[in-house]
């Protein structure tokens, strides 16, 4: 039998096979140590030599076929592919969804909060110069912030990010008041350790306008403080020093374990520090082209990892990047 004929008909007796025993018969028929397909392997040498390769090939792929209808019909015959008994009232797979990051999340509720009060989203470079991360905000040529130690520089004049002011003199350039920005982002600093890592996110707000206050200012991040943390929440602004702003301040969230009586959590305070903001301090508003005269403006910067840890009682901020599975799934 030449062998495309052996390979038809073989193949065929296989699949209709009705009983192993039967099935054993045809395996011995063609693979058997007489075996029609045997047969032909064996008597290879005898052939030609131009015919030889070719008819080895061939005979070999049928063998390998076979050998895979034979085995897949055994199973059939077995029953390990038919009538297997199906319990539908077995348990089913829980279907795992993914979710937004932690970090991810807080930032949109922010972003959220912040659209309500009329403020829109910005960009800026993760690499920026010297001149718009420090000197147009109003920082001084001997600021410790510029060091090396606490900065990455890629020159002398270009640096990673160091916070997301930047983007306000960028935007101030471009845009004429009235002003109202969110600028999120990546920064970076030379920092590492519980509380800190080489890069993390800011959230950046920026308002200029004619007649704005103080109490502007304080009323925005009221709304936003309550919109992440809830509206049980207090904020307070205490005196403190930023070169961009005049006057400064720092600002605390109560805490939510004491409602602000004092706590281990809080360290005794009844408050957790939060953020920093203050009045747009002049130079600030004319390096970003605008006259300090006519128009004030408010501005605040957050740390979002900081905001993350307070609200989820996270105490290494290093968790939020080490992508383990069983920690991000809780939020
Ligand atoms: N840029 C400051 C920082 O990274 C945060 C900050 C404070 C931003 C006061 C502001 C501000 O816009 O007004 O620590």
């Amino acid at each position: 039998m030449d062998l495309k004929r052996l390979s038809e008909t073989a193949i065929d007796e296989v699949r209709k096979a009705s009983s192993a025993e039967e099935l054993f018969r045809i395996e011995k028929k063609y693979l058997g140590k007489k075996g029609e397909l045997t047969k032909i392997l064996r008597s290879l040498s005898d052939l030609p030599a131009e015919k030889r390769k070719e008819t080895g090939k061939n005979a070999n792929i049928l063998k390998n076929t076979l050998e895979g209808e034979i085995k897949a019909k055994n199973e059939e015959l077995s029953g390990k592919t038919k009538g297997v008994v199906i319990d539908v009232t077995a348990p089913g797979k829980r279907i795992e969804y993914g979710h937004l990051h932690p970090i991810t999340q807080i930032l949109n509720e922010l972003i959220e909060a912040g659209k309500m009060l009329g403020f829109s989203v910005v960009d800026g470079p993760e690499i920026e110069t010297a001149w718009y991360n420090f000197d147009a905000l109003n920082t001084d040529e001997n600021h410790p912030s510029r060091d090396h130690t606490d900065t990455f520089y890629i020159s002398n004049d270009l640096l990673l990010r160091t916070h997301t002011s930047p983007v306000q003199i960028r935007y101030m350039q471009e845009n004429k008041p009235p002003i109202r920005i969110f600028a999120p982002g990546r920064v970076y600093r030379r920092d590492s350790d519980a509380t800190h890592t080489p890069m993390f996110n800011q959230l950046e707000g920026l308002l200029v306008d004619e007649e704005v206050t103080m109490s502007d200012l304080k009323g925005t991040l009221l709304y936003l403080v309550q919109a992440v943390f809830g509206e049980e929440r207090e904020i307070r602004l205490r005196p403190h020093h930023f070169p961009f702003t005049e006057p400064s301040a720092e600002v605390d969230v109560s805490c939510g374990l004491c409602s602000g009586k004092g706590c281990k959590s809080c360290k005794g305070e009844g408050w957790l520090e939060i953020l920093g903001a203050g009045m747009v301090h002049p130079n600030v508003l004319r390096a970003g082209g605008i006259d300090p005269k006519k128009y004030q403006g408010f501005a605040f910067g957050m740390g979002i990892e900081r905001i993350a840890m307070l609200k989820y009682g996270v105490d290494d901020l290093r968790a939020f990047y080490d992508n383990d599975l069983r920690f991000t799934e809780q939020f």
